[in-house]
């Protein structure tokens, strides 16, 4: 039996379609956006000793690294844990106040962060998908 190319094509689509769906696909979708896009990982994951990010403390927060060559108001020279085990996940009372920070930039406060973190201003979809990774986490 020969099926025509379309109904392929949107069979394909479908399956592509159901795994970003998916809890999996979801998370994995998260990881990538806190890996790869917005860098969470960079500034919240201290590095061993060989330079690679400490995979045992992963998103636990750390010293930076790096300090500004002037002085800019308000510096941290921390980051804080934000595994869901963290203060800070229960000094936020949990999920959707992350997912409005991602959205916002704004903390329960109503404050931005100081620097340097950014201040991300992300759809819900991706706020929702990136604190969904981080809940994943120890
Ligand atoms: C360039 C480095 C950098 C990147 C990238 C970064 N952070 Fe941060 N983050 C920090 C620093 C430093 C602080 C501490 C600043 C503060 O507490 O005001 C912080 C604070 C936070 C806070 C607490 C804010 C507050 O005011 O208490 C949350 C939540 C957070 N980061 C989540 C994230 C997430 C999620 C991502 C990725 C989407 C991310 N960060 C990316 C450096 C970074």
């Amino acid at each position: 039996m020969r099926f025509p190319f379309s109904t392929i094509v949107l069979a394909a689509a479908t399956c592509v379609a159901a795994f970003a769906e998916s809890p999996a696909g979801k998370t994995e979708y998260g990881r990538y956006l806190a890996e790869e896009v917005a860098k969470c990982a960079v500034c919240h994951t201290p590095r061993d000793e060989k330079g690679a990010l400490d995979r045992s403390k992963y998103m636990k927060g750390k010293v930076m690294e790096a300090a500004p060559i002037e002085p800019i108001k308000d510096w941290h020279k921390t980051s804080p844990d934000i595994t869901p085990s963290g203060r800070l996940w229960t000094r936020w009372g949990g999920k959707p106040a992350l997912v409005k920070y991602l959205m916002t930039g704004l903390t329960p406060k109503g404050t931005l962060a100081g620097p340097p973190m950014p201040t991300y201003k992300l759809n819900k979809a991706d706020a929702e998908a990136i604190v969904g990774f981080l809940e994943t986490l120890k």
